[in-house]
């Protein structure tokens, strides 16, 4: 439209207004109705009182009154894209989920990125995990990889994740920090939870501040279960590799990028999708049988801790494009729902604590935040295959089952019906024990992972690890929790703990934390440190 050609028409009292007709369609109410006028309520004489008799007026006000919702109790900051998974060769041997059979097969998707800790109006570059949350519509429902940037968690058990989220939000009284770990809460918790401290090597990292979301890898962190067309399982860790390779800022930048523009990595995948620069992942996959999980000294349902791909290299099975920024904002990125426990046939859970939690949270989190058990009717969420339920009713029942029959089984000859062939299995997996509270001795060992990544880590990388440690834990106001994180650095990495306490300014070192299970001795500390200068 040229901007300088409006058709403007000047009302009595001097305001402007636009009028339908030359290709303009009429102005209506949301039942309908034509609007005559859009800049002047309902008045008795034009200076008098406005009338409740107005019903274009109240029920545009009404209307705009409940447009925000709850936003995400997580995550609530994102931006999300479409795009399509593409497999790389027929994957049948491991598992019978039907996109993954075909060389070549396209399935559309929906991915969102986020940081975690800060509202929807934080700036992109927190230092935080990044959320990685993959929707694949494929031909037997929908599979939802709901995922981070960071292979690891906080926490192996979903009943901390209250306490977790809560000590990194804002303090309750005061309500700040809004989107920084630097605060007392959160390094309280932390000191107190051994079992964290692999993941605070990871978010004390560069991975932490990553380049762009296109520069970061995707993990769906827990073990999850393949299983192919005979029922056999194997277990499989998943892996988002992107094809630009891995980059991220220094701390010192990413001040400046929240300062000069919040909006920077929204901006960056905005601006590159849509001048058809089109980000790609590969999908990996670690896969392995309970032998070969038996062999490792830690437990691989414990989220806090990685497969190292050099004991299991990384195998990829597909592509992920993203080519296509949604329509409207609200209705795509916002009302996508992830949930863990969306998942087609060959693909299931493992025992992880964490992830059997999370397959109730995510539900139940949705009808919260979409106030309507029917939010699988959005478009944003439904599955694009064929599907056929007799769930009916509810708020904004979009859908429901037509005809007479809405239960089974029925004599009617109408209706869908079960599947024993085609419909989800869950494998069944043997299954024994005690009811009990009762973490698992093999989930003991919070350290030797920890220090292994630190190690792993280029000298500058480490370097930044000590500044981030050092910076995060000179804004924490209580003496007494800055000693008990460098008493779990000292089980990590010595140079790494004494370098943090001296630039803390601890004069008396404290001793290292009790560890349930010692460090594993036979990793080579770190000879890289020696070389930081600041
Ligand atoms: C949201 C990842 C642990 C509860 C999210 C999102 C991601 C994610 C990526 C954002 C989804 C989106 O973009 O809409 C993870 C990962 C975890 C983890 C990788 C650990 C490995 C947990 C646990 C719980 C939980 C243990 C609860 C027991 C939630 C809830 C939301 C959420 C309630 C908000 C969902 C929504 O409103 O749409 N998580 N999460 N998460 N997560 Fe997690």
């Amino acid at each position: 439209a040229n901007v300088h050609d409006q058709q403007l028409h000047r009302g009595n009292g001097g305001e402007l207004h636009q009028f339908a007709g030359d290709g303009y369609d009429v102005l209506t109410t949301a039942q309908g109705g034509p609007v005559d006028d859009d800049q002047n309520t309902l008045r008795v004489g034009a200076r008098g009182p406005v009338i409740i008799e107005d019903f274009h007026f109240r029920e545009k006000i009404f209307h705009f009154d409940h447009e925000r919702i709850p936003e995400r109790v997580v995550h609530a900051r994102g931006y999300g894209a479409h795009g399509y998974f593409e497999t790389y060769e027929s994957f049948a041997h491991y598992t019978k989920a039907d996109f993954l059979q075909r060389a070549g097969e396209k399935t559309p998707a929906f991915v969102r990125f986020s940081t975690v800790a800060g509202s929807k109006g934080s700036f992109d570059l927190a230092r935080d995990v990044r959320g990685f949350a993959v929707k694949i519509y494929t031909n037997e429902g929908n599979w939802d990889l709901v995922g981070n940037n960071i292979p690891v968690f906080f926490i192996q058990d979903a009943i901390k994740f209250p306490d977790i989220i809560h000590a990194v939000k804002p303090e309750p009284d005061r309500a700040f920090p809004q989107a920084q770990s630097a605060h007392d809460n959160f390094w309280d918790f932390i000191s107190l939870t051994p079992e964290s401290m692999h993941m605070i090597m990871w978010v004390m990292s560069d991975r932490a501040i990553p380049r762009s979301f296109r520069f970061m890898e995707g993990f769906g962190v827990h073990t999850f279960r393949l299983v192919n067309a005979k029922e056999e399982s194997t277990f499989v860790k998943f892996h988002w590799k992107p094809k630009l390779g891995l980059q991220s800022v220094v701390w010192n930048e990413a001040v400046k990028i929240n300062g000069a523009d919040p909006d920077f990595h929204r901006r960056d995948l905005w601006q590159a999708i849509q001048s058809g620069n089109f980000p790609e992942w590969e999908l990996g996959v670690q896969l392995f049988d309970e032998d070969f999980a038996d062999s490792f000294d830690f437990d691989v349902l414990d989220p806090t801790k990685i497969i190292p791909e050099e004991t299991l290299p990384v195998q990829p099975i597909g592509r992920l494009v993203l080519d296509r920024m949604p329509d409207n904002f609200f209705a795509e990125t916002e009302q996508v729902a992830f949930m863990t426990q969306n998942v087609p046939p060959g693909i299931g859970f493992s025992n992880d604590p964490l992830l059997q939690g999370r397959n109730f949270s995510y539900l139940d989190t949705q009808l919260k935040r979409l106030g309507s058990t029917n939010f699988t009717h959005l478009p944003i969420n439904a599955p694009k295959c064929p599907f056929h339920h007799f769930q009916q009713d509810g708020h904004m029942a979009m859908s429901n089952p037509s005809g007479r029959v809405n239960y089974q089984p029925n004599s009617w000859g109408e209706g869908p019906r079960e599947s024993p062939d085609s419909g989800y299995r869950h494998f069944p997996s043997e299954e024994a024990g005690q009811k009990v509270r009762l973490r698992p001795e093999s989930f003991a060992d919070h350290y030797s992972q920890a220090r292994q990544f630190f190690i792993s880590q280029t000298p500058p990388e480490q370097r930044h690890i000590a500044m981030a440690l050092t910076f995060e834990l000179s804004k924490v106001e209580t003496p007494a929790i800055r000693e008990r994180m460098v008493s779990h650095l000292l089980n990590i990495d010595e140079t790494l703990a004494n370098k943090v306490a001296t630039a803390l300014g601890i004069s008396e070192m404290p001793k290292a934390a009790d560890a349930a299970v010692q460090p594993r001795q036979d990793l080579e500390p770190s000879p890289a440190l020696s070389i930081i200068e600041n």
